[in-house]
């Protein structure tokens, strides 16, 4: 839960209202510029006008060269940064030739296989031989290969399912499954925080959809039993059907779901359960089964499990696991099954190697290393982060931990500061998040080495106290003496 202090929310008001005031007032010139010079001759309504478009005008391309920055290399611990330079106050960018190494607080490369594998590659590399980048088909064509059906079964086996079906990209597997499953006189549910896959899914699903406050089950039961007792609108009906969506770990907070409370409260209302483990699958549990085995959830207990392939496992791509006859239900209904290109085959390759490394089917026991690794990593970090005074969010074994800044302008000085002193961060401001909660978001990684971590809490350290935002008082002397002595 965010404390946001009053002076910071006074101050972060502030500065958003003057970047108003005066984004406002150049548009106005603007608008007269434009009068003198030529009269919408066309006819035609302006399409890209409103109020999108002035924050990007205004406030976004101010800031742009912290956003979409390229990228030379692989996602790994270290990375190679593009340099760009602006030759027009930041309205365009131009990318040079030269590239910076700088240490990756920012990839969702949880447990290192994003980079090459010893394991993973070269099977890759044998099936892109094989299969090449793309089935060019769809699923009930020719876009089925072996693999595609071996990691079907992995998956189901791995998450504790009886079925699985594979989707090409994480955002549509929400955004077009959760229409299949319910639709109108049906009860969506979603937590506030829910990501933006899930709020489009849930939007064109034509269902009613109702949101509880963040993580609550309390309220959450309070909105069932309003709902139950209330039922359709207008007819007021009993309700065809209610799922209830929340996350493993929020993507944008970095907090655990309270699964367990969460399921109870389903249980009662005989409400559906649906899971997003995008940011949790592989990442945490002790075998890497995601919240349901960290939290002592039976995956019996939850109707419909939904994850990606782009964070821990190194590759793209979603799944939905679930009873056999959902998946058959989704396998003869789902247009993103029917009618999009299937997982490209070394994708699929890459999902099916990685969690045999992490099942430790290779024969070894990195993947055992790895998940310790991860956890270790993302504790340690955390609890220094907190010494020092940071506004940290997030709960334990969480390898997302977002910094607050709150204030506009520190969204740029913390980015552009910690890059100067190469360690890549992603901030994260509105609409991403409300306007007055700006963040930087560090995803942490089992390839992290311990002088890695340490660097990068030197840096965000000092920039911290550049920019501004400890907003607590610390508690350990200095982070380089804390773990030093840690190393040691
Ligand atoms: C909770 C959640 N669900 C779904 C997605 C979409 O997944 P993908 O990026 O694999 O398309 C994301 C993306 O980060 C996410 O955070």
């Amino acid at each position: 839960m965010v404390r946001l202090p009053y002076t910071t929310a006074l101050t972060t008001l502030f500065s958003y209202g003057l970047l108003f005031a005066f984004g406002q007032l150049r548009d106005f010139f603007r608008k007269l510029i434009d009068w003198f010079k030529a009269k919408n001759v066309k006819g035609y309504a302006p399409i890209c006008l409103g109020l999108e478009d002035f924050y990007v005008r205004r406030l976004y391309l101010r800031i742009q060269d912290c956003f979409g920055r390229p990228i030379a290399s692989a996602p790994d611990s270290w990375f190679d940064v593009v340099e760009r330079y602006s030759n027009d106050s930041n309205k365009t960018l131009q990318r040079t030739s030269n590239t910076t190494r700088c240490l990756n607080l920012g990839s969702y490369n949880y447990l290192g296989f994003a980079a090459a594998d010893e394991y993973c590659t070269p099977r890759v590399i044998e099936s892109l031989k094989k299969y090449s980048p793309s089935t060019c088909s769809v699923r009930v064509d020719g876009g089925t290969t072996k693999l595609h059906t071996e990691l079907e079964e992995l998956v189901a086996c791995f998450v504790g399912k009886p079925a699985a079906i594979l989707f090409g990209m994480g955002y549509v597997t929400n955004s077009a499954i959760i229409p299949c499953l319910i639709g109108k006189g049906g009860l969506i549910i979603s937590d506030s925080l829910n990501h933006n896959s899930i709020v489009n899914g849930a939007r064109g699903s034509g269902a009613t959809v109702r949101v509880f406050q963040h993580n609550s089950p309390a309220h959450l039961e309070d909105v069932l039993r309003e709902q139950i007792a209330g039922g359709q609108p207008r007819t007021h009906r009993p309700w065809k059907k209610i799922i209830v969506i929340v996350e493993g770990i929020y993507s944008m907070e970095g907090e655990l779901c309270k699964l367990p409370e969460i399921i109870a409260v389903c249980k009662k209302y005989k409400a559906y359960t649906y899971l997003d483990e995008a940011h949790s699958i592989g990442a945490v549990g002790q075998s890497g089964r995601g919240v349901c085995e960290l939290l002592g959830v039976d995956p019996g207990d939850v109707d419909i499990m939904m994850g990606t392939f782009t964070k821990s496992f190194g590759s793209c791509g979603g799944y939905i696991a679930a009873s056999k006859e959902i998946i058959q239900h989704l396998k003869h209904s789902c247009p993103a099954h029917l009618y999009a290109t299937s997982m490209s085959p070394p994708a699929v390759q890459q999902v099916i190697s990685a969690i045999k490394v992490i099942l430790g089917e290779d024969g070894s026991n990195r993947g055992a290393q790895k998940l310790a690794r991860i956890r270790e990593n993302s504790n340690f970090f955390r609890s220094e982060l907190k010494k020092m005074g940071f506004e940290v969010l997030g709960d334990n074994d969480s390898p997302v931990m977002p910094i607050m800044l709150y204030n506009p302008a520190k969204i740029p000085a913390f980015s552009r500061e910690c890059l100067r002193q190469k360690v890549a961060v992603v901030t994260v401001a509105f609409p991403a998040t409300p306007l007055l909660l700006a963040r930087a978001r560090i995803c942490i990684s089992a390839s992290h080495t311990r002088e890695d971590l340490l660097k990068a809490l030197d840096v965000i350290s000092r920039v911290g106290d550049l920019v501004g935002i400890k907003y607590f008082p610390a508690e350990a002397p200095k982070i380089a003496e804390a773990g030093h002595g840690k190393l040691e």
